[in-house]
């Protein structure tokens, strides 16, 4: 239940009645009452009224039967005092209801033979999130995992895996393998042609080539599988949608551009100029759909991965989690997508945009000998430093998504694993307090009844849970429901300073036991829906 909607829904017709016109009664919550509604002030001033006059009446004529009480306080502010009824025995947790869309989300999106670094770790843990939100509110979530396995730097790969001298070498590093290749192609000319002429290979189907390419794709993908597994994440083998997939799809998505009038030959690539795109230089941004030498790049794959998902897969709503770096890139493809008929008409196309990860320096965050860290080795470090994997990682994953996400924050592993302040492990902690706490009490927990006003504040917290699902949902931010976590173990240790549980008895044990298990309730599913795992005992 979204209590202040309900409450803000009951004042609106005693505002419209006074105002004779819609009014937003501005209901908040408030340190001076449960929640509190300003709007009397200014209508005051418009209808030439005494503000706390009209705030009484507004009090007066406003059905709050069965719901919460109205006073007016200072100025003409209107106190609201939720019935201890509502408190006390609130509708069981539901997701937001509505209708199902199908929805797109294109999150992690590594690429082959280059190990998942710290870079596609937002993306994956925020993707996560977002799918999990959205499968839970009832819509029909396709995750889509857009591998970057092709291009030409496959051409040296494959070389490279091809040649008799470099046989030994393992996958299993890839990166390292990645380098060897980078290195060979880099200093020595006789390999670079050899590449070059992998790159047309590969493209015109040649057997033993694309077999040596698909070993490079599926030892990648299982490397990426086994670090999703490890992070807890619900991407699958069957989610890999590889840039690879779209290749016959490319000309028809040329023609079908340029049938539309929205390609124009520039300098030998064929380019879409969508309006309202400039570089620094003022002169409009091309987006290049064909390039020169007739290959075709990232921009001309998504663009063919956004048309087969509306067309195809009949999604209304497709979500990119990507960094903020690609934000000019999201929005011509989205641009051109508009101008070609992709998208309008119910569909749309947001990218979940996100800032970096920091080092304690203030910088992108690199090892100490300034290389991109890769993601399996800091999960070896959450392994080392945590009292376990799912509290490491719990850390790892709640810093990411208590943030606004499209800043950046810094990756500090004192902070994220500390047992008290805003921390994953401290809601894990709380989880596994309050799972104990019902084991030892040995009776069921009993009607609620709100004495001490710790009770009240938790209860109240408590049904704050829905409205913050609801608003991460609906602003595509995992973080409104991380921080209304946060929120409800507050709200708990200060009710477990001040109320006996254990020591209390009859009624007042049953009604603190029953608040306890709703706690713990809502803790597990919000920290469920937020992809973190929460161990029996910590
Ligand atoms: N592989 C890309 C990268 O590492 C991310 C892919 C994001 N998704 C997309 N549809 N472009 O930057």
């Amino acid at each position: 239940m979204n209590l202040e909607a309900v409450l803000a829904a009951r004042l609106a017709a005693a505002f419209e009645a006074l105002a004779g016109e819609p009014v937003d009664p501005a209901v908040r919550a408030s340190q001076h009452a449960d929640f509190q509604s300003g709007a009397a002030l200014a209508l005051a001033r418009r209808l030439g009224r005494a503000p706390r006059e009209l705030a009484a009446e507004v009090a007066r004529r406003a059905d709050l039967a069965g719901l919460a009480t109205a006073e007016v306080s200072g100025p003409g502010f209107l106190n609201l005092t939720v019935a201890d009824e509502v408190l006390a025995s609130p509708p069981p947790v539901a997701p937001p209801d509505g209708p199902g869309e199908r929805v797109v989300i294109d999150y992690s999106g590594p690429n082959v033979a280059k190990e998942l670094h710290v870079g596609h770790l937002r993306s994956t843990i925020i993707g996560d999130a977002l799918a999990r939100l959205f499968t839970w509110a009832g819509h029909d979530v396709v995750r889509v995992n857009h591998l970057g396995d092709w291009g030409t730097q496959f051409g040296m790969l494959i070389e490279h895996l091809s040649d008799e001298t470099a046989a030994d070498h393992s996958l299993s590093d890839l990166t390292a393998f990645y380098r060897q290749a980078r290195a060979r192609f880099d200093e020595d000319p006789g390999f670079r042609t050899r590449a070059r002429l992998r790159v047309v290979a590969l493209q015109s189907g040649n057997e033993p080539t694309r077999a040596m390419w698909r070993r490079l794709v599926e030892q990648s993908e299982r490397s990426f599988l086994a670090d999703y597994a490890r992070l807890g994440t619900t991407l699958g083998p069957g989610d890999f949608a590889g840039e690879s997939s779209y290749q016959d799809q490319l000309a028809p998505v040329v023609e079908e551009l340029t049938v539309r009038g929205l390609l124009v030959e520039s300098e030998g690539a064929l380019c879409a100029f969508p309006a309202g795109f400039a570089g620094r230089d003022g002169r409009p941004l091309p987006l290049i759909v064909r390039k020169s030498d007739g290959g075709f790049g990232y921009a001309a794959t998504d663009l063919a991965a956004l048309r087969h998902r509306v067309r195809d897969l009949k999604a209304t709503r497709l979500l990119y989690v990507v960094g903020h770096t690609q934000q000019t890139h999201f929005r011509m493809v989205f641009a051109v997508a508009r101008a070609a008929g992709w998208l309008g008409d119910g569909v749309t196309a947001e990218h979940i945009s996100f800032g970096s990860i920091l080092g304690a320096d203030g910088r992108m965050l690199r090892t100490r000998s300034g290389e991109t860290v890769k993601l399996a080795d800091l999960l070896d470090e959450a392994d080392a430093r945590a009292s376990s994997p799912a509290v490491g990682i719990g850390a790892i994953k709640y810093a990411d998504l208590a943030s606004d996400r499209r800043g950046d924050y810094v990756f500090d592993w004192d902070r994220m694993l500390a047992a008290t302040g805003d921390t994953g492990p401290y809601l894990q902690y709380a989880v596994a307090r309050i799972r104990s706490l019902l084991l030892r009490a040995g009776t069921a927990p009993g009607p609620v009844t709100l004495g001490d006003p710790a009770e009240r504040r938790l209860a109240l917290t408590l049904l704050g849970f829905e409205p913050a699902v609801a608003a991460a949902i609906e602003h595509r931010e995992p973080h409104r429901l991380a921080v209304h976590l946060h929120e409800v173990a507050v709200a708990f240790s200060g009710f477990y300073e001040r109320c006996p549980v254990l020591r209390a008895e009859g009624p007042v044990r049953a009604s603190r036991l029953a608040l306890a298990a709703r706690t713990g309730d809502t803790l597990r599913l919000g920290l469920d829906l937020l992809g973190i795992a929460v161990p029996d005992t910590m």
